[in-house]
């Protein structure tokens, strides 16, 4: 049986993977997060990916706090760009594949056309200058790997954007939310869905792992005003949003103002269907509320 590693197996995408283990039965997927297996620590992870004998290695940790990650940067690049090159190393070693995952904001977002992974890529922020020479230790050190971009990474787990809105709703009679920065939520199901999909496509000989990077996000492109006014519709939350510019709303890191995938190339080669985004938030919201 193929044999899989999920690394920061406790974040929102982890627990995204782990929701959809009973659907993949011919994967054997374990899961561990840093009290197990802390990917900052190279000796460590050359031992336990050794004595695991895995094939594939999801890396799901990262450091993910965006502003603070413009003062902490010694634990930022540690995590997203040195721990990468460990995993790489480690790979290598033990020869599995990798399979990672980026984000949208390794893109400056001035362009206002959709990205491709051939898009020259400018980060705005110390976390998207992190994230991108995570995706280039990775590639220089272990080619044999994927990347997934992705963007807006939402879902009925841990702290996300909905499960804000939805709070915020809920406590305020009004909210100001920013309406000029545009791009595409992920539901992170959807993506974890993927991953799977196309590893199990693999494994059973139908497509062949062909490295580089993938842009993934859901269909659609909407502004972060759009998302929050379709949340409190769908949860019945009577709040007025009002819609700000981004230059209202300051954060330590600059946020691209557009940062749309252009999604061809992970579309033409595992020929999956991504779904539209409000259609994605509508399953998440069913999801948040069979829990509560
Ligand atoms: N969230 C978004 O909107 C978004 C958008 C685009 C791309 N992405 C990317 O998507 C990926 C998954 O994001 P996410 O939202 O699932 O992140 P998350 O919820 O913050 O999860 C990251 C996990 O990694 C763990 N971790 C931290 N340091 C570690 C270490 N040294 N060793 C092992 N595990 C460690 C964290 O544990 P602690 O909680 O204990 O620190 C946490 O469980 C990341 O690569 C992120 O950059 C996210």
């Amino acid at each position: 049986m193929t044999k899989i590693l999920v690394t920061g197996g406790n974040g929102q995408l982890g627990q995204s993977i782990l929701s959809l283990v009973n659907k993949y039965k011919n994967l054997n997927i374990h899961f561990s997060d840093i009290d197990e297996l802390d990917i900052s620590q190279s000796e460590q992870l050359k031992e336990y990916t050794r004595a695991a004998n895995i094939d594939y290695l999801i890396n799901c940790a990262a450091y993910t706090a965006v502003d603070k990650a413009e003062h902490e940067k010694v634990l930022a690049k540690k995590l997203n760009a040195e721990a990468v090159k460990n995993i790489a190393i480690a790979a290598t070693e033990n020869n599995f594949r990798v399979i990672h995952i980026s984000t949208d904001y390794v893109f400056d977002g001035n362009t206002f056309k959709p990205y491709t992974e051939a898009s020259f890529a400018v980060p705005a922020s110390y976390y998207g200058q992190t994230k991108l020479l995570g995706e280039k230790y990775l590639m220089e050190n272990h080619p044999a790997s994927m990347i997934f971009r992705t963007s807006w990474l939402y879902s009925q787990f841990a702290h996300n954007f909905v499960k804000t809105m939805i709070r915020l709703g809920r406590e305020k009679s009004e909210l100001r939310v920013v309406a000029d920065q545009v791009g595409s939520p992920t539901y992170a199901v959807d993506l974890a869905s993927t991953i799977l999909e196309i590893i199990s496509q693999i494994e059973s000989g139908n497509k062949h792992f062909i490295p580089g990077i993938y842009h993934y996000s859901n269909e659609g492109i909407c502004s972060w005003y759009d998302f929050a006014i379709n949340i409190h519709q769908l949860m019945n939350i009577d709040c007025h949003v009002v819609p700000i510019e981004l230059k209202e709303y300051p954060t330590a890191a600059p946020r691209p103002l557009y940062s749309a995938f252009n999604k061809n190339k992970i579309k033409n080669t595992y020929k999956i269907q991504i779904p539209y985004w409000r259609f994605s938030l509508e399953k998440c919201l069913k999801a948040i509320k069979t829990e509560n």
